[in-house]
């Protein structure tokens, strides 16, 4: 599970997070929500480690992230997936490269290894076919066409669900989502829900979702943590969220749902 305890962190003399307290139990979904520029990115960068904070802990399966040496870190990374704010595709790498960008740091050189690690993600994200069908002129010929694909050839909707296909490398037991539908459109948008709900129902990870989209939390069925003023303000289910009578709270739900 992810423990945080009161983590507090500063950029520029701004106070950011000014002590958050929360805990993520295993095979949870827990959806991140509050205004833009509240530090929403801020608190995953510090969960895995890609920013320190300025004191507090962060502890991932009784590890604590700040505490953390390279090596250590680069370990426990591979059990993180995080799907980046915007997809955050390599333009100049094609979707095969990009999808075992992770892996290859990781040093795996076997190309078996690495296409059928591809094959599998890129099927679970439902770009190629079931894959109950590999090894067939069908899954086959489809592979050949989308690994070689550029990412300016991808639609929006398709790039989202390359940069959940990498996360899901090598099997995370965790896996983060910065804003994973900001700027698609509705229809999109619900597919890519109804992708991180099944991934986390089927595939048992646990997941936290970043998201100012209230139709994503409802569609999610999650639990809401909300950031505001650099605090968790409220922490419960969408129902209490909704019932709750707390002017920041109807605020939030007046401007984004
Ligand atoms: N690397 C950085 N350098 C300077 N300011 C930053 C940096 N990252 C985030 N901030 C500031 O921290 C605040 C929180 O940012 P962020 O976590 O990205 O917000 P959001 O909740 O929209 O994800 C913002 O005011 C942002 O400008
Ligand atoms: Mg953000």
């Amino acid at each position: 599970m992810i423990q945080i305890k009161e983590l507090k962190k500063s950029i520029n003399d701004r106070v950011i997070l000014d002590g958050i307290n929360l805990d993520v139990k295993d095979g949870q979904t827990l959806c991140i929500i509050g205004k833009s520029g509240c530090g929403k990115s801020v608190l995953l960068k510090n969960i895995v480690g890609l920013m320190q904070p300025d004191s507090g802990s962060i502890l991932v399966d009784g590890l604590n992230v700040p505490a953390l040496n390279k090596n250590e870190l680069f370990n426990l990374r591979k059990t993180i997936g995080y799907v980046f704010q915007g997809a955050a595709l390599f333009d100049s790498l094609n979707i095969y490269e990009n999808v075992i960008l992770r892996l290859y740091e990781h040093n795996e050189r076997n190309k078996e290894v690495l296409e059928s690690e591809a094959k599998r993600v890129l099927s679970s994200v439902g770009l190629l076919p079931d894959i109950s069908e590999i090894n067939t002129t069908y899954f086959e010929n489809e592979w050949i066409n989308l690994s070689n694909k550029m990412p300016s050839e991808l639609s929006g909707g398709m790039k989202k669900r390359v940069g959940v296909a990498r996360a899901l490398v090598g099997t995370p037991k965790y896996i983060l989502y910065d804003e994973p539908t900001t700027g698609l459109d509705p229809i999109t948008s619900e597919q890519i829900d109804k992708l991180i709900f099944n991934l986390a129902n089927n595939l048992q990870i646990t997941s936290i979702v970043i998201t100012h989209d209230m139709f994503s939390v409802y569609k999610l069925n999650c639990d809401i943590a909300m950031l505001n003023n650099g605090r968790i303000h409220f922490f419960g289910s969408s129902s209490d969220f909704n019932a709750s009578s707390d002017p920041v709270i109807r605020e939030f739900l007046e401007r984004y749902s």
